[in-house]
């Protein structure tokens, strides 16, 4: 009698979802059925209307939810049916992989593009993404990884960086901004554009990271430095950002230290 495999010992067969948008990608992946292209079973498909249906949400809920990979797939840059939904999902991906970098998860997530007539491109995605994820092993907030309370905190702020309405406002506006002339007769620089997208998307992920922190118990600006490992000249910096939007107030003095507490 052969001895059944140990969990451990079983490959690891990634989850991954797909978000395939219906005109294209869709139809690129029902060509790879019908002309029978071999590619691993791994992915569970959503289809969507278009790429630009992709709401960064979803995406970081699905990792939360223990997602090993997301496949982003959608019409050639120019063929959106909707004429700039996948330029839309494309600035949205580019947010995501910022922010997923903080938590170094930005290589489970990828966006590509996929027409109808492209079954066996397809295939290929599909296979080549499948490897990469089951090479980098089961994603860290999955069951089966035992998300740590400190990836969940993180991930956590970035959810809530997503949320932010003058972030959507600022990605929403990126090619408009570096393509256009704005008011002042001005076409920001792309590097320039991403320069300012980074600093803000860091900004805004510390400053939630603090609150989420001082939201388990009030704490000195040394103690947060201490959890987050980051300059207390920053994490300083970011409570007062967090006071003048009276999302935390000043909870006792310490020695003298100030201890800080979520406003509730
Ligand atoms: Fe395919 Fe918009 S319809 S990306």
């Amino acid at each position: 009698m052969t001895e059944s495999k140990s969990e451990s010992e079983k490959e690891f067969e990634p989850k991954i979802l797909g978000f395939l948008c219906n005109w294209c990608s869709y139809a690129g992946a029902d060509l790879a059925g019908v002309s029978r292209n071999q590619y691993p079973p791994n992915v569970r498909v959503i289809r969507l209307m278009c790429s630009g249906r992709v709401d960064p949400n979803f995406v970081i809920d699905a990792l939360i939810k223990g997602a090993d990979g997301i496949l982003i797939l959608g019409c050639h840059l120019g063929d959106c049916h909707y004429g700039e939904g996948n330029y839309e999902a494309q600035a949205n991906y580019k947010m995501v992989d910022k922010l997923l970098k903080f938590v170094k998860l930005d290589n489970r997530v990828t966006l590509d593009w996929v027409s109808a007539a492209e079954g066996t491109y397809f295939a290929k995605i599909v296979t080549d993404f499948t490897n990469k994820i089951r090479s980098l092993g089961p994603s860290p907030l999955s069951k089966k990884s035992n998300p740590s309370i400190e990836i969940q905190l993180k991930m956590k702020a970035v959810k809530q960086v997503v949320y932010n309405p003058r972030i959507r406002k600022l990605v929403g506006r990126e090619r408009n901004i570096t393509l256009n002339e704005n008011v002042y007769e001005e076409i920001i620089d792309k590097d320039e554009f991403d320069l300012l997208l980074n600093e803000t998307l860091e900004a805004e992920y510390v400053r939630n990271q603090i609150y989420f922190h001082l939201e388990e118990s009030p704490k000195s600006v040394k103690e947060i430095s201490n959890k987050m490992g980051i300059d207390k000249k920053i994490i300083f910096e970011q409570l007062l950002v967090l006071r003048q939007r009276s999302l935390i107030d000043l909870s006792e003095i310490k020695g003298y230290s100030p201890v800080y507490k979520v406003k509730k």
